[in-house]
């Protein structure tokens, strides 16, 4: 017999696992109002039309970004970091980290809801980058968001109604840009298909599998878009899928654990089993655990956060993130 989930817990409980890697992707954003990319009919490539695009994920492709950059930033428009908060979910990876156990955080998603959630960003690996810094693709002069949104909306974006209106494409300002009529096309650090990896991604997987990690916990993702989707096959350790239907190989193993349903609502559950609570109220009047919640929730304390680390981000050196390995995103 394999394990089951309650044993999962207790051992969470006991700390047993004391080097948790998480592997997420974006159904554990789902809950804040963001839609995921593959859902039938609620994911974002099925809801695409307007953009005209040859094929869903060429919104995502940087040639086809560097001939029709609009079709990003419509999407852009919608996606913008800011007027999301943290899931269920997002805090329970926090309270993996306030117990002391959270080993690593790989994620696929673009919103910086572990970041806001309050997950040091020690743990972070933001495998498909963010929108936090943003670059000319022809002579790689940084924008700062605040500029970025000054582009996309107006002087007055802050006040401003977007709804309806179209939205601007960022082009670089540097004088001396390669770009001299225009300024070349500006983008955000997202990892587009067809771009490598941050080092980052591929130094933590050195540095943690297969042997660093003791639990691996995956969720919200169709584990399709490589090198990514390996992550869950390279650990030597019991592995608990969170997801609304049966992905990659997990289940196949012995100390495998398949949780299926909507993840926000399963994560509660197992913390129930572990003794923990994800309710904040409940939360502050507890001595249950050393959690110490200081985020403060609703939205504009959201934007506040975001742009504390957007400006963070900004001060990181850069240039480690453009000479990377040789690996391209891919999908399989
Ligand atoms: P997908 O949309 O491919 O997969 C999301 C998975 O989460 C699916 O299996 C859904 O069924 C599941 N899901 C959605 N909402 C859920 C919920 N509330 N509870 C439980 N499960 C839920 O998203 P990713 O795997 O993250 O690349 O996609 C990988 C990459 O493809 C993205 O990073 C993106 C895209 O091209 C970028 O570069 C931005």
């Amino acid at each position: 017999m394999g394990l089951t989930m309650e044993e999962i817990a207790i051992g969470i409980k006991e700390k047993k696992y004391k080097n948790i890697a998480f592997m997420v992707g974006a159904g554990i954003s789902t809950g804040a109002g963001i839609p995921d990319f593959r859902s039938p009919e609620t994911g974002l490539y099925a809801n695409l039309e307007k953009l005209n695009l040859p094929y869903p994920e060429a919104v995502f492709d940087i040639d086809y970004f560097k001939k029709h950059p609009e079709a990003f930033y419509t999407l852009a428009d919608g996606l913008y970091p800011g007027k999301y908060s943290p899931t269920k979910f997002h805090k329970f990876i926090k309270k993996i980290q306030d117990a002391g156990l959270l080993k690593r955080v790989y994620t696929q998603n673009i919103d910086t809801l572990e970041r806001l959630a309050g997950v040091d960003e020690k743990y972070m690996i933001e495998a498909h980058g963010s929108f936090a810094k943003n670059f000319c693709i022809e002579c790689k002069h940084s924008m700062s968001v605040e500029e970025i949104k000054e582009a996309m909306w107006g002087e007055d974006f802050e006040k401003s109604d977007k709804k309806g209106k179209k939205v601007g494409i960022p082009r670089c300002k540097n004088k001396i840009c390669k770009n001299k009529k225009q300024g070349g096309l500006v983008k955000p650090s997202i990892v587009f298909f067809g771009e490598q990896l941050p080092k980052s991604f591929f130094q933590a997987l050195e540095d943690d599998l297969p042997d660093e990690v003791d639990l691996a916990i995956v969720a919200g993702t169709s584990l399709t878009v490589q090198p990514f989707a390996s992550l869950p096959t390279m650990v030597n350790c019991p592995r608990i899928l969170f997801n609304d239907e049966r992905v990659g190989n997990i289940g196949r193993k012995r100390n495998d654990v398949v949780v299926i349903g909507d993840c926000d609502e399963k994560i509660e559950e197992f913390c129930k089993l572990i003794g923990w609570s994800l309710d904040e109220e409940e939360e502050e009047g507890s001595n249950e655990t050393e959690e110490t919640e200081e985020e403060g929730g609703g939205v504009e304390a959201a934007e506040e956060k975001v742009e504390e680390i957007a400006k963070e981000l900004e001060k990181v050196e850069l240039e480690g993130d453009k000479e990377d390995d040789k690996h391209d995103k891919k999908g399989s």
